[in-house]
């Protein structure tokens, strides 16, 4: 599947002629019908990838490697360090269980273009639950765990889910979270109750089944009759993800089935270099894009073994996690977000658990999620002894649109870059008024159009938010909403977000959502939200609260109020844990609130005055109040 050319050639191909460069990788999927031309470019700025084929993305990860000899291999070694478990599921007993759950989801009415929503941990049936409905060409949204109940219900009343599946519990660590109080009351919420919840029963911690909507898992599997794979065009969708907008309402980021499997199984081969058979782990949670793509999706249509780790990087049980993953799976590739590096390194710097493993397999680390900071890299590269490789992608993009392609060529390093763009991907740099920057001008980072196979065609059912979103702003180009720059060898720099998202933990949040929630609560005139630095998460958001004239409650109060209306409305993922009450905020003459330059006051980085700002003493009196709480230290 390796193409054999440099990254210079594959990548002037994919520019100069998509189709064809595109074709040929598709060559790598079955299809039960062909296409009727690689690109549908007749209604710029929409663009379709294989208009006319058909296939099923389920049978692509699970049937065709049975039937190629490889039943006997583990589709998936599951590693659950906080349950004391490691099961390895093959290929065959996963195509049993995905035919058989496909068929329980088909007798609760389930079909082609339904959406199932899965709220679920790191465990198999996870992958069980999203194969099954790529087996019946329903629609799968896979929310993350750590949402609180009002998210899931935004998600549910958004995707309007005949079947929602779900798990008693979740594990973090040594705590057990029950998952199925929260999926009630979301349901209670929505306006669009599915008809039935699916729960698997986790022993730690069974959930109270509701009679007449709730279904046993186990139970249900018992009886249920295999299902067949259903082809369905390249251009259906395979699954919604939800992800953070600049507001509340987060956007469903909509991915095909046909350009998505060319694209993923494209780049095992090119960009990670990983051959079928071989163990890949990526370290995230089935419930971001890294995990639909690299945990589930990638792997499988490859014929890999992927891994499915319930655990952390550390406290399950230490720092040498990790390594112990790698020598005990011997793990060829692993893929997970420079803050699990940051807080491996903070609870062993000198890497003494590293050295007790045997990580001979491991040929590759892939860092992805936020910007790989050089200090962490350079930690990893040099314990680990092998290439680390920092790569930039989004929840839109479904892939790395700039890394180093390492089954192409391994391009030289360049610390705080993700090197260059991967073929498929013409990255460019815009000024404000949509000139090109010159090499090293920082400015917007742009994607020209037609984005490459498996990128989002579209948000769920707002083809609207989706033109004003990405494709409004430079026409011809795909908005990345990340500043950066490219330097005058091709490497891309990304530095930072132009809108109001920040990186918790490789965690994407919208500081827009936290400041809708906050404006709640009855004391609050007015807030704002900013990301500060933290040593292991990146960043983690911080609260401004103005308070109403006549608030009388002790500040203190009122701070901690904030905080848990932001757990309970978002969830803990959010990682708010700080607020803090101010008498105003500052602004421009026009009325915007300043949270860039709040932000550099609370990160004590050199700031200019804002040239609009109405009253600068107010920034004296943010200062004053971040320093009361830790931030803003005097160099
Ligand atoms: N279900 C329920 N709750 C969850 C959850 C889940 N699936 N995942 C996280 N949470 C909770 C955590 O328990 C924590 O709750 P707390 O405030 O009660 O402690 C909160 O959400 C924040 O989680 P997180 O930001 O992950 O912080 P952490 O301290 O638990 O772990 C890291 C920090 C760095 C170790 C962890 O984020 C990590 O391993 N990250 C690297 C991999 C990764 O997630 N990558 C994502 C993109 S590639
Ligand atoms: P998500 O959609 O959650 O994957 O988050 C996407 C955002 O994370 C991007 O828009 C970037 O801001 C950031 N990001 C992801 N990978 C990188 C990287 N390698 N370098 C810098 N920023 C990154």
């Amino acid at each position: 599947m390796s193409t054999g050319l440099t990254w210079a050639t594959a990548h002037r191909q994919s520019i100069e002629h998509p189709a064809a460069f595109w074709g040929e990788a598709a060559e790598a999927i079955d299809w039960t019908k062909r296409w009727s031309r690689v690109l549908d470019d007749s209604r710029p700025p929409f663009y379709r990838w294989f208009p006319g084929a058909e296939l099923n993305t389920c049978h692509n990860c699970v049937d065709r490697h049975v039937e190629a000899g490889r039943g006997g291999q583990p589709a998936i070694i599951y590693d659950s360090p906080v349950t004391q478990t490691i099961r390895h599921i093959s290929y065959s007993e996963l195509r049993d269980q995905v035919a058989l759950f496909a068929g329980v989801l088909a007798a609760q009415g389930v079909a082609k273009g339904d959406r199932v929503i899965i709220y679920m941990p790191m465990i198999p049936e996870t992958l069980v639950a999203m194969l099954a409905c790529a087996r019946l060409g329903a629609v799968h949204s896979v929310v993350f765990g750590g949402f609180a109940s009002r998210e899931l219900t935004s998600r549910i009343d958004d995707a309007k889910p005949k079947v929602v599946v779900s798990a008693s519990c979740g594990v973090e660590v040594t705590k057990i979270l029950p998952y199925k109080p929260l999926l009630d009351e979301a349901i209670e919420l929505s306006q669009a109750k599915p008809a039935c919840c699916i729960i698997l029963q986790r022993e730690m911690e069974p959930a109270r089944m509701i009679a007449g909507r709730d279904i046993d898992w186990q139970v249900a599997m018992q009886t249920a009759k295999p299902h067949d794979c259903v082809p369905v065009q390249a251009t259906d969708p395979l699954y919604i993800l939800y992800t953070s907008g600049t507001t509340g309402q987060p956007k469903g980021v909509v991915r095909d089935n046909g350009g998505h499997a060319v694209a993923l199984r494209w780049t095992m081969a090119n960009l990670y270099g990983v051959q079928p058979g071989e163990v890949f782990w990526s370290a995230s949670d089935v419930g971001w894009v890294v995990g639909h793509s690299y945990i589930v999706y990638a792997p499988l249509l490859t014929g890999c073994t992927t891994i499915v780790y319930e655990g952390k990087p550390v406290g399950t049980p230490d720092a040498g996690a990790f390594w112990r993953v790698i020598e005990q799976h011997k793990v060829s590739v692993l893929f997970t977000a420079p803050t699990a590096f940051r807080a491996i390194k903070r609870d062993d710097p000198e890497a003494k658990l590293l050295h007790k493993y045997d990580l001979s397999s491991l040929r590759a680390l892939f860092l992805a999620g936020e910007r790989s900071d050089p200090p962490t890299l350079e930690w990893a590269e040099h314990h680990l002894k092998v290439p680390v490789i920092d790569h930039w992608w989004q929840t839109e993009t479904g892939w790395g649109i700039a890394g180093n392609c390492l089954g192409l060529e391994h391009l030289p390093v360049k610390h705080g870059s993700p090197t260059k763009p991967v073929p498929g991907w013409d990255v460019r740099v815009m000024d404000e008024g949509g000139h090109e920057a010159k090499a090293g001008e920082i400015g917007s980072l742009v994607c020209r159009l037609p984005l490459p196979p498996g990128s989002l065609p579209t948000l769920w059912q707002a083809e609207d938010r989706y033109f004003k979103s990405y494709l409004e702003q430079f026409p011809g180009y795909y908005l990345t909403a990340d500043a950066g720059y490219i330097d005058e060898d091709g490497y891309v720099f990304v530095m930072a977000r132009t809108d109001d998202i920040i990186n918790v933990a490789g965690h994407r949040l919208s500081t827009g959502g936290m400041e809708e929630v906050l404006a709640r609560h009855p004391d609050v005139a007015e807030c704002a939200v900013i990301g500060v630095h933290d040593e292991v998460k990146g960043q983690v958001p911080l609260g401004f609260l103005v308070l109403k004239a006549g608030s009388s409650k002790p500040h203190e109060e009122i701070a901690s109020e904030a905080v848990k209306l932001v757990r309970d409305r978002i969830g803990p993922v959010a990682s708010f844990k700080t607020a803090t009450v101010v008498h105003r905020l500052p602004k421009t003459r026009s009325g915007k609130v300043l949270r860039g330059t709040m932000q550099k006051i609370a990160d004590s980085k050199p700031y200019k005055m804002p040239a609009t700002i109405d009253d600068p003493m107010i920034l004296d009196e943010i200062k004053a109040a971040l320093q009361k709480i830790g931030y803003a230290r005097e160099a």
